[in-house]
């Protein structure tokens, strides 16, 4: 990268993969690489599942260039809600950030803008840092209602909140038809979202705001193609699912978004 304000900030999003040994593993592994090549260009964070975050936490403290994402969040502090984990107990894990309308949470788990925005104000509440993801879906895309889907899911999901506290929210585009696909969006399809993106923020907030919300890309990022992705003026990194759970494909996509 390219002389942008914004610090790439890349994510592994490890979804419902490793055990707390095989995550250990994977912080230990990575630990020794990034003692290997300078990454402090970047910030990168790591999203284990639940069962994993107070060892990862534990594993990786001290590490300045390293934090901990949790993968969803209720936004409730206590209370009945089996099932459910609070912002308190994130915090209390270790996290900084949290994934929140992952698209397949949308989808198996029925969250809607609604729910999302509940708990982006919960995370915000709590000093968590929501990474707030919105993407369409294939037949959205053919139907050229993208942007209108986008629009509606940035204003559901950012409904309310005050120009201070969208600066301090990180979000995700991530087109349904490339997760997982192996099928990534030209650097060119996600530059055109993550401008529209950034041109809501700037109508809405001003261009204070436009200018600090670093806007992740995911869905099928690569090793390979992290480097054109991040070139893009409105592309501040990455959210990355199946190329995060090996060490050597994630180190080079952190060394290649810098
Ligand atoms: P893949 O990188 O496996 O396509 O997953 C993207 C994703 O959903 C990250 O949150």
């Amino acid at each position: 990268m390219q002389d942008k304000q914004r610090r790439p900030l890349i994510i592994a999003n490890w979804k419902m993969n490793k055990t707390i040994m095989e995550s250990l593993q994977f912080v230990s592994d990575l630990r020794k690489k990034f003692k290997e090549i300078n990454i402090n260009g970047a910030d990168t964070v790591i999203a284990p599942p639940f069962t994993a975050l107070k060892a990862v936490s534990d594993s990786i403290a001290g590490e300045e260039s390293l934090a901990l994402a949790s993968q969803n969040i209720f936004w409730q502090e206590k209370g009945a809600f089996t099932g459910e984990v609070s912002p308190v107990m994130l915090v209390d894990a270790g996290c900084k950030y949290v994934i929140i309308g992952h698209s397949e949470r949308r989808q198996y788990f029925a969250e809607t803008d609604e729910t999302v925005n509940k708990k982006i104000n919960a995370a915000l509440n709590y000093n968590l840092t929501p990474v707030f993801c919105v993407g369409e879906s294939l037949q959205q895309r053919e139907e050229e209602t993208t942007f209108k889907v986008i629009r509606s899911q940035i204003e559901g999901g950012l409904n309310g909140l005050s120009e201070g506290a969208v600066n301090s929210v990180v979000i995700a585009y991530e087109p349904l038809w490339a997760i997982g696909t192996g099928k990534t969006a030209t650097p060119e399809q996600a530059e055109e979202v993550h401008g529209f993106i950034r041109a809501i923020l700037r109508e809405t907030y001003g261009s204070g705001t436009s200018e600090t919300v670093r806007i992740l890309y995911g869905g099928s990022v690569t090793p390979e193609n992290i480097n054109n992705l991040i070139n893009k003026p409105d592309i501040d990194g990455a959210l990355v699912g199946g190329a995060s759970l090996n060490v050597d494909s994630f180190v080079k996509i952190v060394s290649g978004s810098i």
